[in-house]
């Protein structure tokens, strides 16, 4: 069988800066799952009806006018349950999976398979979300809002770079720490001979694949 210490060397720090990750890449799959879900997607949970609160405020209080903000509103509006729905497919479905992997290290027989496309919808998902970021600040030209522009748009614009930088941080966390590490979890416990039985009743409880990012 194989151990999970082994999968982790192979992947662990590949980059040459220092960790900026306060020691993720040492965590189990799990504890990898679980930081992410604790840290990542709870800021989310709270940031983002925030910021929805205060760009439907700045569309209120501008009265329709301005481009640049109706834009961005119609950008947020896509992206915001776009992002919600995102997590929901982490959390309901592939975390489920990589914690099975992570059991199945010393409970042969526990992990069902599947892994490999989810992850590609979601990473897929991850360019559509860094897109979106792009454009917010492509749309507020770096961040600075329109000259005169009311408080709560102001106060928006003020948030996007914590919000793409939290975001840098928890696709860094995913695409090149847990889900190489999952997918090397899973070749490994295939190569160990271990049996990975399709789980037949497993239904994708999401849509993958609404692309209102694009
Ligand atoms: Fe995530
Ligand atoms: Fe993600």
């Amino acid at each position: 069988m194989a151990s999970e210490p082994v999968v982790t060397r192979s992947h662990e720090c590949t980059s040459r800066e220092p960790c900026r990750l306060n020691g993720f890449c040492g965590r189990n799959l799990s504890e990898m799952a679980d930081e992410i879900v604790a840290q990542h997607h709870s800021y989310l949970r709270r940031e983002l009806p925030r910021l929805k609160q205060l760009l439907d405020r700045a569309v209120l209080e501008s009265g329709g006018r301005g481009a640049e903000l109706r834009v961005l509103k119609e950008t947020f509006d896509q992206f915001f349950p776009e992002v919600l729905m995102h997590m929901d497919r982490e959390e309901q479905i592939l975390f489920p999976l990589i914690h099975e992997l992570h059991l199945a290290q010393t409970q042969p027989g526990v992990y069902g398979g599947g892994l490999d496309a989810v992850m590609v919808q979601l990473q897929h998902d991850h360019t559509l979300i860094d897109s979106a970021m792009t454009r917010f600040r492509n749309l507020t030209d770096n961040y600075k809002p329109a000259v005169g522009a009311c408080p709560p748009y102001r106060e928006f614009v003020a948030a996007l770079p914590a919000l793409e930088a939290e975001f840098g941080v928890h696709t860094i966390k995913e695409d090149r720490y847990l889900f190489p590490r999952a997918r090397a979890c899973q070749t490994a416990l295939l190569n160990s001979g271990d049996s990975v039985q399709p789980l037949l009743g497993r239904s994708l409880p999401l849509r993958l694949g609404n692309r209102g990012l694009t």
